[in-house]
């Protein structure tokens, strides 16, 4: 993730007054950090992150750690198809799709029906994902979406 996409996740966290995002990808927590920090900044929220690396997850909680935003972080190792599956907050206003690009569209199928109006969906590198670019580029499917920059696809959910 490039310093200007942290950036753009920082700013969409706060614009959209975020209190429960989702992310898939943790790796090392780069991303999770900057959203984190918009949730503290926000007042407070709940951020589920997935990963299936554990050693990743394990410098990512170190990481969170340091930063003092562990609190805000709730860490689900393993295959994000299982661990998004299950106990997701009931409004969701926020999420990161940075894991395997192949799963973005079944990932998002996880999350939409609780993705509140106007949630932002930002997609890292969706290019490699064109039924995901299809699913959110089709309006009968209550998305508006633009590329953002070479390696960001966001969109909205519409109400
Ligand atoms: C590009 S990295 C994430 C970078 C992170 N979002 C950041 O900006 O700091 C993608 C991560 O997704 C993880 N990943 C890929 N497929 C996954 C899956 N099905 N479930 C959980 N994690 C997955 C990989 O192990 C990898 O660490």
């Amino acid at each position: 993730m490039s310093r200007d996409t942290g950036r753009l996740l920082y700013i969409l966290a706060r614009a959209t007054q975020a209190k429960a995002i989702v992310e898939f990808g943790t790796s090392f927590g780069l991303s999770t950090l900057h959203l984190a920090s918009a949730l503290r900044d926000n007042g407070g929220g709940r951020l589920i992150t997935s990963e299936f690396e554990p050693s990743k997850l394990a410098i990512a909680k170190a990481n969170l750690a340091e930063g003092g935003l562990a609190d805000l972080v709730e860490f689900r190792e393993g295959d994000a198809l299982q661990t998004l599956a299950t106990d997701l907050p009931d409004r969701i206003d926020l999420v990161l799709l940075d894991g395997a690009k192949a799963l973005y569209g079944d990932i998002l199928a996880l999350l939409e029906p609780r993705l509140r109006p106007g949630a932002v969906i930002v997609a890292d590198n969706a290019d490699y994902c064109p039924d995901y670019l299809e699913h959110v580029g089709s309006p009968a499917n209550g998305y508006l979406t633009m590329p953002f920059t070479d390696d960001v696809e966001l969109s909205i959910r519409l109400g």
